[in-house]
């Protein structure tokens, strides 16, 4: 077992993020990508399974809700970013999907959420053949990013973020944690994308890194919901 996993946990309340996120152009039409959401949808399982507390926020995924999770729904990554700070921080308390003013003890950021959202997004159809053109273009603004965004207040908290990377990614992951301030990330390739399998690297801010090669999500999500950044 790695370094960084105690063998039992107390119970917890755990915020899970998961799926990709659907940033609007217009009525009909949206940006987002391939995420199955199955990955966080394994760690609520498995978390709720050993004791925690769980609130899932959910991008628009096709996923049954495992038993004794809150599930909040979400659509865009703004709209991310508001339930997991209600959540992680309690900052609005007493909206559905909080854990009161303490917040929680622990995320999981294992949402794929879009990096760039339409800067505008228009009331009515985008129109762009109208005028018989051939070559549209769709200015896109960054959204903001859920897990720097939290990871920079998140004190005692753990925060586990997730890296899709091609190629090795090891370097770049690397960067990440420390960017994103993270206490661990999982590094992933991008044959993890729909598949129920997959192999993963855990780098923990300590220096640990444990790869874990060809397991389902299922008992990849049951060693993560392990993971302890007290006694590393
Ligand atoms: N993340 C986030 N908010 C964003 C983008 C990503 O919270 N706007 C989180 C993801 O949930 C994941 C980690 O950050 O835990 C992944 O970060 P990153 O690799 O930067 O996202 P990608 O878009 O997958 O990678 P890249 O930018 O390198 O293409």
């Amino acid at each position: 077992m790695p370094r960084s996993q105690s063998k039992k946990h107390a119970p917890r309340k755990v915020v899970v993020t998961a799926g990709p996120t659907r940033e609007r152009i217009d009525p009909v039409r949206y940006l987002s990508n391939d995420s199955s959401g199955l990955m966080g949808f394994e760690i609520a399982r498995a978390a709720a399974e050993s004791g925690d507390k769980v609130i899932l926020i959910a991008g628009p995924v096709n996923q049954e809700t495992p038993a004794g999770v809150t599930r909040i729904d979400v659509e865009s990554a703004r709209d991310m970013l508001k339930a997991v700070k209600n959540a992680l921080f309690g900052t609005e308390a007493r909206l559905k999907g909080s854990f009161g003013k303490a917040g929680a003890d622990a995320l999981f950021m294992a949402a794929a959420v879009g990096d760039w959202r339409p800067k505008r997004r228009l009331s009515g159809k985008w129109r762009a053949k109208d005028d018989g053109n051939e070559v549209a273009s769709l200015e896109l603004v960054r959204n903001p990013d859920i897990l720097a965004t939290v990871g920079r207040r998140k004190g005692s908290r753990l925060v586990v973020g997730f890296a899709l990377e091609t190629g090795s990614g090891l370097k770049r992951a690397l960067a990440k944690l420390n960017r994103k301030g993270a206490d661990f990330i999982v590094l992933n390739g991008e044959t993890a994308l729909g598949a129920t399998r997959t192999t993963v690297t855990i780098l923990g801010k300590d220096g640990s890194k444990d790869c874990v090669q060809n397991r389902t999500k299922r008992e990849v999500a049951r060693l993560l919901v392990r993971l302890d950044h007290t006694n590393s």
